[in-house]
């Protein structure tokens, strides 16, 4: 949690950090990622066979190596827009006989080539853990039933026997289960109206839940500040047992948002995921609302917010159906370390947050036939993952403020936009990492520091001006490493992304 002062345009910027003062434990799955059926993130993106870097099974070896970096709890899988049209039966078994379908999220066609067992398997070799999402366009609820058998059956049973004639002997154990994706859409096969929508996601998580009850289900919400999320909290947290099912486990574990932030102006680009954070905070009320309005008991766990797709898109630059292939720049580097910081201030409420794409699409990881490229947004994940872990400790930021135009226009009504944005964390190994952001396209910004001692670690993320992309051949933006002497102050360059480390007294 960052408190924050507004000062006059004049006056220097202060931080103050509190090692001793945590406020929330950071849930790791807030690094989790996302691969779609979409563009060239499957196939040429995770799944390149006969590529001379890609493995046995024809996974790409070097994106593993570089995922391993970013060191990603979950995985969402396989869509998207994508899984509204999708049939898993048709993605498992002999390759041979796997039928090719027309698909309509991104008017492609699908090869099936890749399915769920692929990708479990990709998931064991990354080291990561599966989250899949039912078909709630063209899908059953016995398919969604069949799925789940399929995946943790351990009876005798027909598809958990399918499994093991399939080669896996052992259930693969899905925890996360999303009920649905984006159903409120226009684009979406299927569109669904609120009413229709929660009616049919409690009658599934009961199924579902009957089958395994061990599954965590998560709501399909809207952006966390839409009639929506309020209508399908308010239907569908309910007590476990309610008048709507005799389940003896809640059924709803987590609720669904989603926002892509951009502009093509520096400063409401980089602001701009500000909106994310004043989702989470709306989302978290709706949560207490329902809970309040349904009276569910204290003894019931209150659902987190499951940020399932999160990053800088504009999808006119790149388009969805042409593969969603952005290049970023630093100026993009800069708006997805102000997400991450928005993240570890919201830990108490965020419970997964999935950056939508993992790679090719919309992401910061790129393939060639001949390698990868690491984007500018890679670099501040990076960092995050690394060091941002542990709690949120409490801080104070003293700062005068951007005062103009933002994206959406209605950050400014809602939101304080301080020229330097922040985040600090206690990790287990005794660390405390603080990650400011300077906004500022000009002004380096000298800042009084209240809390480092001793020698502090300090990475950099910045580059000679806003609009340079790594996607040309060159690295124009990394990591500088250095040390600094803690004194009382710290100057942010301008237009930069640092991390500050030191052991805690
Ligand atoms: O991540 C790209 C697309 O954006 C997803 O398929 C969809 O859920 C969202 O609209």
């Amino acid at each position: 949690m960052t408190t924050f002062t507004k000062l006059n345009d004049q006056d220097a910027p202060s931080i103050s950090i509190h090692p001793t003062r945590r406020i929330s434990k950071i849930n790791p799955n807030i690094y989790a990622g996302f691969t779609e059926h979409m563009g060239r993130c499957i196939y040429g993106g995770i799944y390149d066979p006969g590529n001379k870097l890609s493995d046995e099974n024809g996974f790409r070896i070097d994106v593993i190596e570089a995922l391993k970096d970013l060191n990603i709890p979950v995985v969402r899988y396989p869509g998207g827009n994508f899984m509204a049209t999708y049939h898993w039966i048709d993605g498992v078994g002999p390759r041979e006989n796997r039928p090719s379908r027309p698909e309509l999220a991104w008017l492609g066609t699908e090869t099936n080539q890749f399915g769920t067992d692929e990708f479990m398997k990709w998931c064991e070799v990354l080291g990561t853990e599966p989250y899949l999402c039912l078909n709630f366009g063209t899908g059953t609820l016995d398919e969604a039933l069949a799925w789940v058998e399929y995946c943790n059956g351990t009876r005798d049973t027909y598809y958990a026997n399918l499994r093991r004639k399939n080669g896996r002997e052992e259930p693969y154990n899905v925890k996360y289960w999303a009920l649905g994706n984006e159903v409120w859409g226009p684009w979406q096969v299927e569109q669904m109206t609120q009413e229709a929508y929660a009616h049919k996601a409690y009658q599934w998580a009961k199924a579902l839940k009957l089958l395994d009850p061990s599954l965590v289900l998560i709501l399909c919400g809207q952006t966390g500040f839409a009639s929506w999320d309020h209508y399908t909290l308010k239907h569908c947290l309910l007590p476990a047992h309610s008048e709507l099912s005799t389940s003896a486990v809640p059924l709803i574990d987590m609720h669904s948002i989603h926002l892509y932030t951009t502009s093509d102006s520096h400063l409401p680009n980089v602001t701009a995921p500000l909106a994310g954070e004043r989702a989470i905070e709306i989302t978290s009320s709706l949560i207490d609302l329902a809970m309040i309005e349904n009276n569910v008991p204290p003894s019931q766990p209150r659902p987190t917010i499951c940020f399932d797709e999160w990053n800088v898109w504009d999808p006119i630059r790149a388009e969805g159906s042409k593969g969603a292939e952005e290049s970023y720049t630093l100026s993009d580097a800069l708006a997805v370390a102000v997400w991450l910081n928005v993240f570890v201030r919201k830990s108490k409420d965020v419970g997964m947050a999935c950056i939508a794409q993992s790679v090719n699409v919309i992401s910061p990881l790129m393939t060639s036939p001949d390698g990868i490229t690491k984007q500018t947004t890679w670099w501040p994940l990076y960092l995050f993952s690394k060091y941002m872990r542990g709690w949120t400790i409490s801080t104070h930021l003293a700062s005068a403020t951007y005062e103009g135009e933002t994206s959406p226009k209605w950050v400014r009504s809602v939101k304080d936009t301080p020229w330097l944005d922040v985040s600090a964390t206690l990790g287990e190994d005794g660390y405390v990492n603080v990650a400011v952001v300077n906004i500022s396209e000009d002004r380096d910004l000298e800042t009084r520091l209240d809390g480092p001692t001793g020698q502090v670690a300090v990475f950099t993320v910045t580059g000679d001006n806003l609009a340079v992309s790594n996607m040309n051949g060159k690295q124009e933006v990394g990591v500088a490493e250095s040390t600094w002497e803690a004194t009382g102050s710290y100057v942010f360059p301008k237009h930069s992304f640092t991390l500050l480390r030191w052991k805690a007294e």
